[in-house]
């Protein structure tokens, strides 16, 4: 089986294998928090945009979205998704060129997780940069209890539409990283191929941290895209935060 770079053939059967049905409920949790800002958001930065699932979802609900993301092939999906008008820039974090000024900068389904410590402090800088003060900053992020739940659920297997993955997950606590290792069989997938993807677990500590540092308040952390508070059990926690008006 060739390995191949992460995201690279992934990208042709991510929108099967690998999320749910949640994008348009996280549109709406997102929607529902910037029409109560006075200040108004129109123009939303989509982080780690991947094939353009929420961008969508977003574009549908009347915003102008700009998608930024590390892998040809994912911006390639989200072109076809989006269309030949939609704003698409390969951008590998924590490098952020001055892709446009935003109301909002979102991050879904884990990307900041792709960041290591110092990318992660980094990006946040740069997003701060680009926000007009005020502006608003959410993405989600993996929790203690997912590294957990990898470390105890070693291998993952599933089937959907013919293709066939097996992730096999190694988690080193004490670096807090997980490498999940994903193997694709299936003919809609063409040859078997697998890739290796490194996720770093942040702590909160640390993410209070490199916010505060970045100037960023009003930090909140919440389940998943909603208002319910998190506790130990949260696999996927939505920090919300808003640029510093000074
Ligand atoms: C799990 S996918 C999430 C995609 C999309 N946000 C979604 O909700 O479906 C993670 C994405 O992060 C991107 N990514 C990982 N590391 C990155 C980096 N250093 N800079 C930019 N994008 C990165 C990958 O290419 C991939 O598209």
């Amino acid at each position: 089986m060739s390995e191949v770079a992460p995201y690279s053939r992934l990208a042709g059967v991510y929108d099967e294998i690998v999320v749910d049905p949640c994008f348009g409920r996280w549109a709406g949790f997102l929607d529902h928090l910037w029409q109560a800002d006075p200040g108004g958001v129109a123009a939303v930065l989509d982080v780690c945009c991947g094939t353009g699932l929420l961008a969508a979802e977003l574009v549908a609900r009347g915003y102008r979205v700009t998608g930024v993301d590390a892998s040809v092939a994912m911006l390639a999906r989200a072109r076809r998704r989006l269309g030949p008008d939609a704003v698409l820039e390969l951008v590998v974090l924590p490098d952020l060129p001055a892709v446009g000024r935003f109301d909002a900068a979102v991050s879904t389904f884990d990307g900041l997780n792709y960041l290591d410590q110092r990318g992660f402090w980094m990006t946040m800088a740069g997003l701060a940069e680009r926000l007009r003060p005020g502006g608003w900053l959410v993405f989600d992020l993996h929790t203690d209890a997912m590294l957990q739940l990898a470390l105890h659920t070693p291998t993952v297997a599933g089937e959907q539409d013919g293709t066939s993955y097996v992730i096999h997950n190694v988690v080193d606590l004490g670096e807090r990283t997980c490498d999940a290792r994903i193997q694709v069989t299936g003919t809609d997938a063409g040859e078997p191929f697998s890739e290796r993807h490194r996720q770093y677990f942040h702590t909160d500590a640390e993410v209070r941290a490199a916010l505060a540092a970045a100037g960023f308040e009003q930090v909140a952390v919440t389940e998943e895209y909603t208002r319910v508070p998190v506790d130990e059990n949260t696999l996927r926690a939505t920090w919300t935060a808003r640029r510093r008006l000074t």
